[in-house]
């Protein structure tokens, strides 16, 4: 990469102008004559788009806005995309826009914030979109600053903005002071853009700002239709990325969890936008370790893979799956049996899932099975209403059987006890269902036989008028339709 050369965020183009001659006086832009600054400032072509239509999801982000503003009267609310984050000297980190903001319009341009102000002279609020105009051509910052778009490509114009998304759109630039200057009170979804919270820093309390982020968390509980869509194809992506894992395995084998980790990396980077969590790839004893993402072990045949990996969607959905499988084809005996206790432990699970069903209850399924298995191996004393009521089965079972998905893998993750984990199950909820077992290399009270496995089947659940439906279950689960599946793909 050619160095870039920068300016200091001119707030102004008068600024703007100012700093670049003195910068090119200073000869920090070398090479830089007057004549071929005069060249670089004319001679394109106007590329304004004109009649665009709006984004697909413009009617729902506008229902979701209105939904806000209806909790929040008489407020000015300022909900950031967030900024670029530094991820060693000059280079960055890819960017992400906060799910908040995401949600909110539709966009993803970094940097942008949505403010809603009251209306002036009714109920509710106007919003606006604060969004980096296109660059300038006259002051240079099209290509002597380090954002100008000859660096990092055209942006949208503010008048493009405004038609794809259905909100008017203003210069971000302008944004700090006036939310300097601005009377009347405010909330901000924080931790995304610093120099946004500088602003407002007199103006908004934790306090306050936590109730905004609680709404919005709660908010993406009940999924709209476009919102399901996404979650589907979000899905339908997951399951081909976990086919193209199967049909690499004997690469994988040659190489390491590295090579399954990529190559599910590459279905998401081509068909969505990323991956929505860091990839699990853990074969052996790692599917043991349930945040395993170093993916530096060996893959060896006669071992199981546990794979948990989501595709992220273009529009931020993303998938949560978990498939544990053979690496050979085959699951041995004891494999096999762990994995069908689980895959029964999962089906209790889903089966729970359906609306006015305790969020609870599916977890409560799931680890009842569970338990039921393990008094049943001699592994723990039962009977199992004593190991569940003490818990004793999470020695091997670790986790939560589930929760919320959507933009974030762990979704709706600020919403109040209440709205959560103690409320009832309402059609359009997306949740993941995930019972696991497993047995430490170095867990000295289960026979040597159980050592080293791990079994997590994962699927994501919406919740429906009648039940659910299983938007993962492209992928098979039972263990001889697994065995079956991979047969086909392995060759
Ligand atoms: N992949 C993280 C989880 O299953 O919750
Ligand atoms: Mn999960
Ligand atoms: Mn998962």
């Amino acid at each position: 990469m050619a160095e870039e050369l920068t300016t200091e965020n001119p707030e102004t183009p008068e600024e703007s102008e100012e700093q670049a001659i003195k910068q090119r006086k200073n000869g920090l832009y070398r090479g830089v004559s007057d004549e071929l600054a005069d060249s670089m400032k004319s001679g394109w072509a106007d590329t304004e788009l004109h009649g665009l239509a709006p984004i697909a999801q413009a009617a729902h982000t506008a229902a979701r806005r209105a939904a806000l503003s209806a909790r929040f009267p008489g407020e000015r609310l300022v909900i950031p995309a967030g900024n670029l984050k530094t991820r060693s000297n000059d280079t960055e980190y890819s960017f992400r826009a906060s799910t908040e903001y995401a949600y909110l319009t539709g966009d993803q341009t970094q940097d942008g914030v949505l403010v809603l102000e009251p209306a002036a002279d009714e109920d509710g609020h106007e919003a606006t979109i604060y969004l980096l105009p296109r660059s300038d051509r006259e002051n240079g910052e099209f290509w002597l600053d380090g954002q100008g778009e000859l660096w990092v490509g055209r942006r949208h114009s503010l008048a493009e903005a405004e038609q794809l998304l259905g909100i008017p759109a203003q210069d971000v630039r302008e944004l700090p002071e006036r939310l300097k200057e601005a009377t009347g009170p405010v909330r901000a979804v924080r931790g995304h853009d610093a120099g946004i919270e500088a602003a407002l820093t007199d103006k908004v309390t934790a306090e306050r700002d936590e109730e905004l982020r609680v709404f919005l968390s709660e908010a993406r509980l009940v999924k709209d239709a476009f919102e399901v869509a996404e979650l589907e194809k979000a899905c339908a992506s997951t399951a081909r990325g976990f086919e193209d894992v199967v049909k690499v395995l004997d690469k994988a084998r040659a190489t390491s969890e590295r090579y399954i980790e990529g190559t599910f990396f590459l279905r998401a980077r081509v068909e969505g936008n990323d991956v929505g969590y860091g990839t699990i790839a853990a074969a052996g004893p790692h599917a043991c370790t349930l945040h395993w993402v170093r993916n530096d072990g060996p893959v060896r045949s006669g071992d199981l893979l546990l794979l948990d990996a989501g595709v992220e969607t273009t529009e931020l959905y993303t998938a949560d799956v978990t498939r544990t499988l053979p690496i050979n084809g085959r699951f041995t005996e004891i494999q096999r049996k762990i994995y069908d206790a689980v895959y029964e432990a999962q089906e209790a699970g889903i089966a729970a899932v359906k609306p006015g069903a305790g969020y609870r209850d599916f977890h409560d399924a799931a680890q009842r099975v569970l338990a039921e298995k393990l008094v049943e191996w001699g592994l723990v004393e039962g009977p199992v209403e004593r190991v569940l009521e003490l818990n004793l089965q999470r020695r091997w079972t670790l986790h939560g059987t589930g929760h919320m998905l959507g933009m974030d893998v762990h979704d709706c993750a600020a919403a109040r006890t209440e709205a959560y984990v103690d409320t009832t199950l309402e059609p359009g909820m997306c949740l993941t269902v995930e019972p696991g077992l497993y047995f430490q290399a170095d867990d000295l009270t289960v026979p040597e036989e159980y050592r080293g496995i791990g079994v997590r089947i994962e699927d994501d659940i919406l919740v429906t008028e009648d039940g659910n439906r299983n938007l993962s279950d492209q992928l098979p689960r039972r263990s001889d339709e697994v065995e079956a599946w991979m047969a086909g793909l392995l060759g």
